[in-house]
């Protein structure tokens, strides 16, 4: 059990999220709204049956659910709600910065225009900023599964909305077995080029062999997820030596089976080991979890301190796409607020 000193330190230290999905974080009171105000029929007609309903077996399984979220989008009004509820719910976990994936392929198979998409995030993150005081940043995530040459298209819409929606960087998502980064290298040297950051999703589904494949082909700066790399201690030593921002997310990885319980999870020893492990929620509703809950369960499994807390949070302001002087100046703050907290909560 977690003692509510500790509680409340998790609750209001600064935290940034930088693992999450815009289309995976509809709460379903929204879900249900949007899926009513297009006359969309669901699986489910209540709160309580959308809890329910999200129960997995696999990652690919999962997916067919996200889609299904997914199918309730269809206008920049849709787009700019879910926005705006993300940055209701940052404000409400201790989250002033946040940076969010959105998936188009999704969006482009219902014929669904990337401007109805961008034009909505852009609305959307106004009121982040104006209403909730959270700072939003878009990573456009190429689904796995297209062809290299939509990878590429990707990443030339999302370089033409970077300013107008705040598209910092590109990202890979989706199926991960059968679907090798390496066949979007055409589209991250793109982006490279172009100046966008580069993540990928990998070593979730599969080994370490993704891992290695995202970073040697695609020279991403940071992993998404990346947890399977604990299987090969090579790979280990070259992300610490990097300090390559893994973004983990734990209770992601329990509700997709990737690891049966928090206790199996190798999050504590990634940390051990020296690696740049900060937590996220992934697709928080349909996780049945927050950022904060993330926490938790990590905290009590492992018996983690104040200090080790403070650690994981500033590991999240470290691993953010910010210039390097806003970095530097968002760790004094963060550093100032945290020694402050410490003595507040814990005398
Ligand atoms: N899309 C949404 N969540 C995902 C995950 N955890 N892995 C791959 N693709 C995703
Ligand atoms: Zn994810």
């Amino acid at each position: 059990m977690l003692s509510p000193e500790l509680t409340t330190f998790i609750q209001r230290i600064p935290k940034t999220e930088l693992h999450c999905h815009l289309e995976g974080a509809i709460q379903p009171k929204t879900l249900l709204e949007l899926a009513a105000r297009h006359g969309i029929a669901l699986p489910f007609s209540d709160e309580e049956g959308a809890r329910k309903f999200y129960e997995f077996t696999s990652l690919n399984q999962f997916l067919e659910i996200f889609a299904l979220a997914c199918s309730t989008l269809r206008t920049a009004a849709d787009f700019e709600t879910i926005t705006a509820d993300l940055a209701a719910d940052a404000h409400r976990q201790g989250i002033p910065y946040r940076e969010v994936f959105f998936t188009y392929a999704y969006h482009q198979r219902r014929s669904i225009p990337w401007e109805e998409v961008v034009g909505g995030i852009a609305a959307g993150r106004k009121i982040a900023r104006e209403k909730f005081g959270v700072e939003m940043w878009f990573i456009a995530d190429i689904d796995r599964t297209i062809s290299p040459q939509d990878g590429i298209r990707t990443v030339e819409m999302a370089n033409a909305s970077r300013d107008a929606a705040g598209i910092i960087g590109i990202g890979l998502d989706s199926q991960e077995i059968g679907y090798p980064a390496r066949r979007h290298k055409p589209a991250y040297d793109l982006a490279k080029q172009l100046g966008l950051r580069r993540v990928a999703h990998a070593g979730e589904d599969v080994g370490p062999g993704s891992v290695w494949d995202a970073l040697m082909a695609l020279d991403i700066e940071r992993v998404d997820h990346g947890v399977r790399s604990i299987d090969d201690p090579e790979l280990v030593k070259l992300l610490v030596e990097r300090q390559t921002p893994l973004t983990v997310c734990p209770l992601s990885n329990v509700e997709l089976k990737v690891y049966p319980s928090i206790a199996a999870h190798p999050v504590k020893r990634l940390l051990d080991a020296g690696v740049l492990v900060m937590l996220n929620s992934d697709d928080p509703p349909m996780f049945h979890c927050d950022v904060l809950d993330n926490y938790y369960a990590v905290a009590d499994t492992y018996q983690l301190d104040a200090d080790a807390i403070t650690q994981l949070a500033r590991n999240s302001f470290k691993a953010t796409f910010q210039s390097e002087t806003e970095k530097a100046s968002s760790l004094q703050r963060f550093d100032t607020e945290a020694a402050r907290l410490k003595a507040e909560i814990f005398h």
